[in-house]
């Protein structure tokens, strides 16, 4: 029932003003983001790498319309890929990138400016031995993010897409990016959809993501399954035996701060397990989205608020 209003917030630059004086550190933030810095993000990486999970990374911001912001976002990403390299990580840790943080939205030239800034985004976590995965927003992006992923996997074939199964069109799109060197993160969608693109129950998202499950792991490419759902996850293992995946030919992803008993197990039975960790400052969107998903954390977020 609070779904909707949440993802609404999400989107509100006046509530987003309001809260987002309030630092990471604080309460039910701080569960869900380690921190603001390059520094506290290559901490939280360093720690779950020792636990032998493995990472990706996410510098928060979104939607901007601002050239400076977006090459701000970009430098951070370069920042972070040196530091990463310095400690020796890049072999475990990647990068998340979502294009309307580095200039997607910006009226006529978005998606030439995003293409360059992810291309240079790209080229470093070449150089540094690792790769990118382009995030997926709202279904009103989603051809215009895979036609950036296009135009990248040109120079940079191991550039990840993400799916998203609450679409219509999602199964389809797993059929055509389930070829091999493909690398496709699967997961339910985290945005308010209106119901001529995308599935409102949970139990028709919940079927499309088995479908799309079917899909890519009977294809050629790298499925990583990014779910916290313990139903999603058991079916993922049992596909994955049925046709025949080995571990490590895929993969399961979940949110820092979430399930991490769950992370820790399924890393301890061999399974590849990546931790999406999102750093820095601008997390208001990501925490309102997190708050649609789980309504039961909103009265520790209110309480933190009051608190401040
Ligand atoms: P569901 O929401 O059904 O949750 C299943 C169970 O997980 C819950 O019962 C609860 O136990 C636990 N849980 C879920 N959310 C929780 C929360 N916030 N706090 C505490 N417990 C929680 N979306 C998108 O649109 N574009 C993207 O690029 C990405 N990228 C991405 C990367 C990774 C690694 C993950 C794991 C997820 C995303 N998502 C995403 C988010 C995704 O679309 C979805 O919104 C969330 O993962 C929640 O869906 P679940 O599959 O976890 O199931």
């Amino acid at each position: 029932m609070l779904r909707q209003p949440l993802l609404m917030l999400a989107r509100s630059e006046h509530v987003k003003n309001a809260v987002s004086r309030m630092p990471v550190s604080s309460g039910i933030v701080h569960s869900y983001v380690p921190g603001e810095t390059t520094e506290a993000a290559v901490e939280a990486t360093s720690r779950l790498v020792d636990d032998g999970l493995v990472v990706t990374l996410d510098y928060l911001g979104e939607d901007t319309l601002d050239v400076e912001q977006a090459d701000t976002t970009v430098q951070a990403y370069l920042d972070l890929l040196e530091a990463l390299s310095a400690r020796g990580l890049t072999r475990k840790a990647e990068v998340s990138v979502k294009l309307s943080a580095i200039g997607q939205f910006l009226p006529e030239i978005g998606d030439k400016v995003a293409l360059e800034n992810a291309r240079t985004i790209c080229r470093a976590a070449r150089n540094a031995g690792t790769t990118v995965t382009l995030d997926m927003e709202d279904h009103t992006t989603t051809d215009r993010t895979l036609a950036v992923l296009r135009e990248l996997r040109k120079d940079f074939p191991e550039t990840g897409a993400v799916l998203q199964a609450a679409l219509h069109r999602t199964e389809a799109d797993c059929r055509a990016l389930a070829h091999e060197g493909s690398r496709v993160r699967l997961c339910k969608g985290a945005y308010l959809e209106p119901e001529d693109v995308a599935f409102q129950d949970r139990i028709e998202i919940d079927k499309s993501y088995v479908r799309c499950l079917k899909v890519l792991l009977a294809g050629q490419g790298y499925p990583m399954i990014a779910t916290h759902d313990p139903r999603m996850v058991d079916i993922a293992g049992s596909l994955a035996s049925r046709y025949g995946r080995a571990q490590g030919t895929y993969e399961f992803q979940m949110l820092y701060g979430i399930r991490p008993t769950e992370q820790q197990r399924l890393a301890d039975t061999g399974e590849t397990m990546r931790v999406y960790i999102p750093y820095g400052t601008e997390w208001y969107g990501y925490l309102m989205r997190r708050l649609a998903e789980k309504p039961s954390n909103l009265s520790f977020f209110v309480r933190s608020l009051v608190s401040k």
